[in-house]
């Protein structure tokens, strides 16, 4: 099969397309073939050697998490998908991933794909609409009435963690550059703090929760925000260097879980239209390497596609 292979960690040097072998399914799997997969800035940065060895992969390696596809084979102890499901869901980070032709998927991990949405859609949802979820509801514990400032508003996290939040009937406030103000608000903000003007630890308060999608100095920044007692869900971001200054808060990090329910619920959400993948762009599978130099920017607006099929 065709793949986009990973043989060192330079970035993008370190990237090429290759035929390798088709990998087989264990009894857990499913073989899909892939019609559309998402580049999350995960993929960027395990191909610049981020997170030191620990991350770093047996070489050749596959890249790529989410996916929406055929399946084409049924592992011998799976039960509840046949062959010619159309799915989606998030691949073993430990085996290949979804930047070929074909890629193995655990069937703890994969769900039908929402009726109505194009592989590209649902290709785009799982591990920013689980991340999303994480945050917001597993370890944000959002309710009703209560108010939530998310960072990082208009990107592929951002965008589910909005409509997520609004749908729960919070208050959401989101950072955004000036140019997405309007966008984020149509996805349910009643909010906007642009950061590259406006000094959000003072623009806000009284939050119960803040969503770090940035980390770093911007964590730091957001404790003043928060009412006591309040808390700032983060995901993989990078740390805060300062010690913490306030100690009638929480900073909980919240572990992102990938698994078929989840995935439901999200599904269900879609279809209910309460949320919607927003997808911003969607590059032919053989122009992978510009779409990782547009994650790369930061400046991605929800999601950037590979449409494997071309
Ligand atoms: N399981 C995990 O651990 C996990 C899962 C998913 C994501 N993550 C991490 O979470 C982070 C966010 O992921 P993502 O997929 O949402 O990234 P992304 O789509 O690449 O985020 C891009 C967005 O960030 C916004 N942005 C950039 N700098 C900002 C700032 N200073 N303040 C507010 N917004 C800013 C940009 O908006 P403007 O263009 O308007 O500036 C852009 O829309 C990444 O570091 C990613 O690696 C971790």
């Amino acid at each position: 099969m065709k793949a986009l292979t990973l043989n060192g960690y330079d970035g993008l040097a370190s990237l090429r397309f290759d035929e390798v072998s088709t990998p087989m399914p264990g009894p857990n799997d499913l073989l899909v073939k892939v019609n559309a997969a998402s580049v999350n800035p995960v993929d960027t940065k395990i191909a610049h050697g981020y997170g030191g060895p620990s991350a770093q992969r047996s070489l050749p390696h596959v890249l790529g998490r989410d996916s929406a596809g055929t399946v084409e084979k049924v592992g011998s102890a799976v039960t509840g998908f046949k062959v010619g499901d159309e799915v989606y869901g998030v691949a073993d980070p430990a085996r290949w991933g979804t930047f070929a032709e074909y890629v193995i998927m655990p069937a703890a991990t994969t769900a039908e794909r929402p009726a109505g949405l194009s592989d590209i859609e649902a290709g785009s949802i799982p591990i920013a609409g689980l991340s999303a979820w994480a945050g917001i509801v597993t370890a944000g514990q959002l309710q009703r009435g209560q108010r939530v400032l998310i960072h990082a508003g208009a990107g592929g996290v951002g965008t589910f963690a909005v409509q997520l939040a609004k749908n729960i009937g919070a208050t959401v406030a989101a950072t955004a550059s000036g140019k997405n103000a309007e966008f984020v608000r149509s996805l349910g903000a009643d909010h906007v703090i642009d950061y590259t003007k406006e000094d959000f630890s003072t623009a806000i308060k009284d939050v119960d929760l803040v969503f770090d999608l940035i980390g770093g100095d911007v964590r730091f920044r957001s404790f003043p925000v928060l009412k006591s007692g309040g808390v700032i869900t983060h995901i993989s971001v990078p740390p805060m260097t300062q010690p913490p200054p306030r100690s009638d808060v929480e900073v909980r990090p919240a572990q992102v879980k990938y698994d078929t329910a989840l995935l439901d619920q999200i599904g269900a959400l879609v279809k209910s239209k309460a949320v919607r993948p927003v997808v911003s762009e969607v590059f032919a599978f053989a122009d992978a390497l510009k779409a990782f130099q547009h994650v790369m920017t930061g400046h991605a607006r929800g999601k950037v596609m590979l449409d494997m099929t071309r």
